[in-house]
């Protein structure tokens, strides 16, 4: 028989406790500042039709980064690619008894058939926020609050990361009636900004040459523009960059600062209908996005339901993994187990049982090694297993029910009776 690869499917991940304790200590944060926020958690299947993506998820995720198969029924399905599709899903089947504005976050874990690289796998979980019912930037300025509000609570300042906002209105108004172009030449130009990162400055210029012509130096230097007053008059003073301009400014009230404008902001996704953003690690060690997201007004319209506007964000785990690295952000993570009980002799073995059961029963995590090693490598391997405390069980502990609790980090000492040590370790 040939042995089975321990390798796992490429791309995908496996989460030894190390990690797990990482991605815990991410969800949990995620969790409070969401609540924080009068967000409510939801969830949904992973596996959904494939018609849910078909309409409006875009064609490079639909046709080329999907997995999806037939079930034994012959159904076509799909792992989902992302949350966004679900949760209007979600609010279209349930429209009538929901109250508006509605709040909501998922942390769900989803696939995308990649070429796994820095910072982008196969399988990831991703924060999604999002707010129903709003037709205002208030929405927005909520969303984005929220994104800002997330980093900052990691630990993070504004300076190692930024937002980047533009608007698929703004963008139809540059294109259509600023260079008048024709459908077809506005899609493809929008299409060739959304790879700009991927190519050289070269083949940029050679493509939307072939585009635009004549009208490519007014395009260069719009797409230079980081502040809207950068912006010819004509196109600064439209709806769409006034709105874009109103957001700015209330950002900033909320000290919201580290925003900018960049008109190649133009995110994938076919449902965004208004104001999108993307948030960058200012390192440049991690080029890829960490936040994108957007207003979505009409995606309900492909259940055949009434209109309900919408505006939200993802933040996947692996950016934000590798964004707290790179910055030193991730705290020491301790095992959830808070104390290892390790008997001198075999004989406190069952007084070690007694004792960890009445921890447990102050709600104290504990673990005992029973194993007749010496008391020095069951204490390394406390260590090793990131648990803080050691308690060493000897014949004097036992007969005077006084116990001995070692930091492990610190070597600090403490000495107490039962419920001074569960004081101490609560
Ligand atoms: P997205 O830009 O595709 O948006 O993903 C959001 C974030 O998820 C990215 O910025 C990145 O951090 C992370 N991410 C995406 N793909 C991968 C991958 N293959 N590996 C690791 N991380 C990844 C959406 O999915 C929208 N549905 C977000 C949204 C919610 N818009 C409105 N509401």
């Amino acid at each position: 028989m040939t042995a089975i690869s321990t390798q796992n499917y490429k791309g995908a991940r496996d989460f030894y406790p190390e990690e797990m304790r990482l991605q815990h200590y991410i969800f949990t944060t995620w969790r409070r500042v969401s609540e924080r926020y009068g967000y409510a958690e939801v969830m949904a299947p992973i596996l959904e039709f494939t018609d849910l993506y078909r309409a409006k998820t875009g064609e490079e995720i639909v046709s080329e980064q999907t997995y999806s198969f037939k079930d034994r029924g012959g159904r076509d399905v799909t792992i989902r690619p992302e949350m966004t599709p679900s949760v209007a899903r979600m609010v279209a089947a349930r429209q009538q008894e929901l109250s508006f504005p509605l709040r909501w976050y998922s942390i769900p874990n989803l696939w995308r058939y990649e070429r796994p690289q820095h910072g982008r796998l196969r399988e990831h979980w991703q924060l999604n926020a999002d707010i129903f019912g709003l037709d205002d930037t208030s929405a927005e300025l909520e969303i984005i609050s929220l994104a800002h509000a997330l980093l900052l609570e990691f630990g993070a300042t504004e300076d190692m990361f930024s937002i980047k906002l533009n608007s698929r209105e703004l963008m139809s108004y540059i294109l259509g009636e600023y260079l008048s172009l024709q459908v077809d030449a506005a899609h493809r130009v929008g299409k060739l900004l959304d790879r700009k990162s991927k190519m050289s400055d070269e083949a940029f210029i050679n493509q939307a040459d072939a585009i635009l012509g004549a009208k490519l130096e007014l395009f260069l230097d719009l797409i230079q523009s980081s502040k809207l007053h950068d912006l010819p008059d004509e196109v600064r003073n439209s709806q769409a960059a006034t709105e874009l301009a109103e957001l700015a400014r209330a950002l900033h009230r909320r000290g919201v600062s580290n925003i900018s404008f960049d008109l190649t902001i133009q995110r994938g996704f076919d449902y965004y209908t208004g104001i999108v953003f993307e948030i960058f690690d200012t390192s440049p060690e991690n080029q890829r996005s960490l936040f994108g997201g957007g207003r979505y007004d009409d995606l309900l319209q492909i259940f055949k339901s009434p209109r309900v506007p919408a505006v939200g964000f993802g933040v996947g785990d692996v950016t934000m993994a590798d964004f707290l690295q790179v910055h030193q952000l991730v705290p020491q993570l301790d095992s959830a187990t808070k104390v290892a009980i390790v008997a001198l002799e075999p004989e406190h073995n069952e007084d070690a049982l007694v004792l960890a059961d009445q921890l447990r029963q102050a709600q104290i995590a504990v673990a005992v090694d029973t194993t007749e090693r010496k008391v020095g490598t069951k204490i390394k391997v406390a260590d090793k297993q990131a648990i803080p405390y050691v308690l060493v069980l000897g014949p004097e502990e036992v007969a005077n029910q006084r116990y001995s609790l070692k930091e492990l980090k610190t070597g600090d000492e403490f000495n107490g009776s039962l419920e001074q040590v569960i004081a101490r370790l609560s």
